[in-house]
């Protein structure tokens, strides 16, 4: 349909026409026809503009009413507060009262928001009459991160409304977590890295000065530059190998998984240790029926080998580890447990435990070659194959490790 200027332009010309054949002494019929024809055009105009469908003016904000825009800043997802020269919230969003539920309309904004940067960004932007950011970081009741703007609000016809500000916030505490954890697992994977390194480097001088022509201290400090020089390779290997997890981790594994024989493989492959250690390895379920899990298997023999070897080398004094196998069919669920008699883990410890570089005591963990990541290690896989892990332990009767995964069902 015709609308809005080429219209008006087009009567505007039949006027015109009209106005020249009327002037020039036109026929009659032809100054009627042209009449007729121009009474159609209006009429149409009319009729158009009547059924014309309501729209959204282009500034929807700008030309609704206070209740219409109080709806649209509710549809959005961001905290939004409208707030005075003085300071004093003239308006909140949803979100706004859901992330300050203090604020409350026509109190001061510094009521529910008490920070003395966030009231100068506001003097600063209603003076200058430009947009400013700033980041506001809560305490209590949680710790909180909020990337703020503030922009002078320019529309509006009434001096109050000249004066206002919009204040929007967005939520980035889970960004500054992930941020920190990156800088300090940085810190630690450096830190323990340099420890190796700085005494390898001790032994090389000493091996370069004094100790040059002494063959016996030769002989022991080049096995401790050993020693050290494969722990950093353990470190590395697991830094990769936890790297590598987490980069699938979105990637459910695919192939089909007997646990039992796995399980077997890995006792079997630990067995020199825990006789070194003098630690008897049992499987009570050797004549058990099988279990079938979706997986991958190298990632699961690494579960199940940080698991029995944890349990060798910080439960050694209870000079056993039983390890068992058993589904939840109703739960459609495998559990493995592996269960040893040493000293435990005292609650406290329990939840931290699989975070990278936890340790209870990182003297034993060291001698013991731990690098701290295997139980990190662990929950990683875990959580990529649906799975988890649980923790149980007594203090002076031991720990039990149970690993849990979703059993896959075969047809029969
Ligand atoms: N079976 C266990 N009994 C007592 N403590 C354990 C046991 N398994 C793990 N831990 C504690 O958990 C910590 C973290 O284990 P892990 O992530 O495998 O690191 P690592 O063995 O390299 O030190 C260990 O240092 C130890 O303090
Ligand atoms: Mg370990």
């Amino acid at each position: 349909m015709i609308r809005g200027r080429p219209l008006r332009s087009i009567i505007l010309v039949a006027g015109l026409v009209l106005l020249v054949l009327a002037f020039a002494d036109a026929p009659r019929w032809l100054i009627a026809l042209l009449g007729t024809a121009l009474f159609l055009l209006g009429a149409l105009t009319l009729l158009n503009r009547a059924t014309r469908r309501p729209t959204l003016p282009d500034n929807a904000l700008r030309e609704a009413s206070p209740r219409q825009a109080a709806a649209l800043l509710d549809a959005i997802a961001l905290p939004v507060i409208m707030v005075d020269r003085q300071g004093i919230v003239l308006s909140i969003n949803a979100a706004a009262k859901i992330a300050y539920p203090a604020l409350i309309q026509e109190t001061p904004l510094s009521f529910a928001i008490r920070n003395p940067q966030l009231v100068e960004l506001l003097n600063r932007t209603l003076s200058e009459k430009q947009a400013g950011e700033m980041e506001l970081i809560e305490k209590v009741p949680l710790e909180r991160s909020f990337s703020v703007r503030i922009a002078p609000v320019s529309a509006g016809e009434d001096a109050a409304m000249r004066e206002a500000a919009i204040i929007t916030l967005q939520d980035i505490t889970g960004m500054r977590r992930t941020e920190q954890m990156r800088v300090d697992f940085i810190a630690n994977a450096s830190h323990e890295l340099r420890t190796p390194l700085a005494s390898i480097m001790g032994f090389v001088d000493t091996l370069q000065g004094p100790a040059k022509d002494d063959k016996a201290a030769r002989e022991r400090f080049l096995a401790i530059m050993a020693e050290q020089g494969q722990r950093m390779a353990r470190l590395i290997d697991d830094l990769l190998s936890l790297s590598r997890i987490e980069q699938s981790a979105h990637v459910m594994p695919e192939a089909d998984i007997e646990i039992i024989t796995l399980l077997e493989a890995v006792i079997d492959g630990l067995s020199a240790l825990a006789y070194e250690r003098g630690v008897k390895l049992a499987f009570l379920n050797t004549k058990m029926q099988k279990m079938r899990v979706k997986g991958d298997r190298d990632e699961l023999i690494r579960v199940f080998e940080n698991l029995i070897e944890n349990a060798i080398k910080y439960g050694q004094s209870g000079g056993r580890v039983d390890i068992a196998a058993m589904s939840e069919p109703s739960a459609q669920e495998a559990i493995i447990s592996i269960r040893d008699f040493g000293p435990g883990i005292a609650p406290e410890h329990v939840p931290r435990l699989t975070e990278r570089f936890y340790r209870v005591d990182i003297g034993t963990s060291r001698e013991k070659g731990g690098t701290g990541l295997g139980l990190a290690i662990v929950k990683h896989i875990l959580n990529r194959h649906r799975g988890r892990l649980r923790i149980e332990s007594q203090p002076e009767k031991g720990a039990t490790f149970s690993v849990i995964l979703p059993l896959l069902l075969v047809p029969h």
